[in-house]
C-alpha cells in the first residue's frame, strides 16, 4: 500500500514534487493544503488531489499518514512539529529546519512518537552521487585528501517568483544550496568534524527581476550572508575548501573536485541527480556519463528539468522503508548534521572565522540498492 501524503505549501516546489510523484509506487500525493486556502484549491483542481486546510491535513484526516512540508524554512518547524506531535511522519524540505536547536526539538518528538523524520535534498541518490561513490568506495582515486565545492550564481531574485524568504534567516546561499553540497559531501566522505569561514553581504538591497514574480521591481532587504567561504575539516581527515555564493557572475570553478591519493574526481553539479564525472589517474582522464543509468539525467544539462529530475526518490525511499521496517536514507541524522554545518558555517563567519567543533555527526546512509529502486519506480528502469 502507497503512503498517503498530503502536501503543505503550494509554492513553486510543490509543482516538481506532484509531478514527478508519478514514477514512484511507494507514496501517493493525495491531497494539498497552503494557509492560503484559494491557493491550495486552484493546486488541487490543477492535480485532481483534494484540497484541505492546514489543521486538516495535520490532524491526517483522509487517511493522510504523512505530510510533505514543502513551506519556506520559516515555517519548517512549526508545521513539522505539529504533524509530529499528532502521530504523523513528516518529511520536509530543505533545510529541515531554520536552526540545529529547532531541528532537535522536531527528531526528539519524532522518536518519542514513533514516527519518521526525514528531509531533502535527495539528489545524493541520484546517479552522479551514486557513481561517484562507488568509484571513491572502490578505491578509484585512493584516499581523499582535499577538495573544492563551488556555487556561484547571481541569486534568486533573478528565477524565483517570490524570493524573499532566501535573503531572510533560515535562507542565504549556506542554507539554501549549501545542503546539496555538503549532503553530497557527506555522502560520499562521511561526516563533518569542524568549519571555519568568512562570510560577506554582496549587495544589501536586492530588486526582484523574475519575470513571473508578482512582485518585479520591488526590493529586498538581506538579512543574511550572500557569500560563505568555508573550510570543512571531515573525520576522515579529509580538508575541503567551499564557496556559496549569491553575489558572482559567471564561474569556470568545478562544482566539486575531490584529489586523492590515487587520483582526482570531479563531480556535476549536486542539485540536480545526473551528469557527467571526470575521473584522472596515472592512466589518464576519463569522462564517466551517467545518461541511462538508474536515476540518470535522459538529457543532461537539462533542456526541461523536469525530465532530468527525480526529486521525490528520497521520500519514495522514506515511505519503502517505512513498510519494510528499515531505516530510510534520507534521514533525520544526516538533515541535522548538515544543518549543524551549515549554521556552523554562518556562525563562524559572524565571528571572524572562529573554528567550530561540530556536536553531531551520522553514519553514511547505504548506497542506493537498485532492488531496491526497482521496488520505488513505477516503470521499470
Ligand atoms: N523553488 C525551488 O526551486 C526549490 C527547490 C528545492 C527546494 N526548495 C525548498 O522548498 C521549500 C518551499 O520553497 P518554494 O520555492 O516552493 O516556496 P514558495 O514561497 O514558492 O511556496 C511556499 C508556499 O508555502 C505556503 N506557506 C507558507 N507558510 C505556510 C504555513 N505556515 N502553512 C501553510 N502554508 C504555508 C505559502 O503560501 C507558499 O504558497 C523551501 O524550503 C525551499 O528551500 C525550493
Amino acid at each position: 500500500m502507497a503512503l498517503r501524503v498530503a502536501l503543505i505549501g503550494c509554492g513553486d516546489i510543490a509543482h516538481a514534487y506532484t509531478v514527478l510523484a508519478r514514477r514512484f509506487r511507494s507514496f501517493e500525493i493525495v491531497a494539498c493544503a497552503s494557509r492560503n486556502p484559494a491557493r491550495a484549491q486552484a493546486f488541487a483542481a490543477q492535480y485532481g488531489l483534494v484540497a484541505v486546510s492546514v489543521e486538516e491535513a495535520l490532524s491526517g484526516a483522509h487517511g493522510i499518514e504523512a505530510i510533505l512540508n514543502l513551506t519556506p524554512p520559516a515555517s519548517h518547524f512549526a508545521v513539522s512539529m505539529a504533524a509530529l506531535e499528532n502521530g504523523l511522519h513528516v518529511y520536509s524540505e530543505k533545510p529541515i529546519a531554520a536552526s540545529l536547536a529547532e531541528g532537535r526539538q522536531l527528531a526528539s518528538r519524532a522518536s518519542a512518537g514513533k514516527v519518521r523524520l526525514g528531509g531533502a535534498p535527495d539528489t545524493f541518490l541520484g546517479a552522479a552521487l551514486q557513481r561517484a561513490r562507488r568509484l571513491i568506495d572502490d578505491g578509484r582515486i585512493g584516499e581523499v585528501v582535499f577538495g573544492h565545492a563551488n556555487f556561484i550564481s547571481g541569486g534568486m531574485e533573478h528565477r524565483h517568483p517570490n524570493p524573499e524568504f532566501f535573503f531572510k534567516p533560515g535562507g542565504g546561499p549556506a542554507l539554501d544550496i549549501g545542503p546539496y553540497y555538503v549532503t553530497a559531501l557527506v555522502c560520499l566522505l562521511g561526516p563533518v568534524a569542524s568549519v571555519c569561514a568568512s562570510g560577506r553581504v554582496g549587495r544589501p538591497v536586492r530588486t526582484i527581476t523574475a519575470p513571473e514574480s508578482p512582485h518585479k521591481g520591488s526590493t529586498i532587504t538581506v538579512d543574511v550572508f550572500t557569500t560563505i567561504q568555508a573550510q570543512l575539516l571531515f573525520a576522515s581527515g579529509a580538508t575541503l575548501m567551499m564557496t556559496l555564493s549569491w553575489d558572482g557572475w559567471e564561474s569556470s570553478l568545478p562544482h566539486i573536485e575531490l584529489h586523492g591519493t590515487g587520483g582526482r574526481l570531479v563531480l556535476p553539479d549536486p542539485d540536480f541527480f545526473g551528469g557527467e564525472l571526470e575521473l584522472s589517474d596515472s592512466s589518464g582522464r576519463e569522462r564517466i556519463g551517467t545518461n541511462g543509468l538508474p536515476l540518470g539525467a535522459e538529457n543532461w544539462p537539462p533542456k526541461d528539468p523536469m525530465l532530468a529530475n527525480y526529486r521525490g526518490i528520497g521520500l519514495a525511499d522514506f515511505a519503502q522503508s517505512i513498510a519494510d521496517g528499515q531505516p530510510h536514507r534520507a534521514s533525520a541524522e544526516l538533515c541535522l548534521h548538515v544543518l549543524e554545518v551549515l549554521e556552523a558555517m554562518n556562525i563562524s563567519a559572524k565571528s571572524d572565522a572562529t573554528p567550530i567543533r561540530l556536536s553531531t555527526s551520522c553514519a553514511r546512509p547505504p548506497a542506493l540498492d537498485t532492488q531496491q529502486l526497482d521496488g520505488m519506480l513505477v516503470e521499470a528502469r
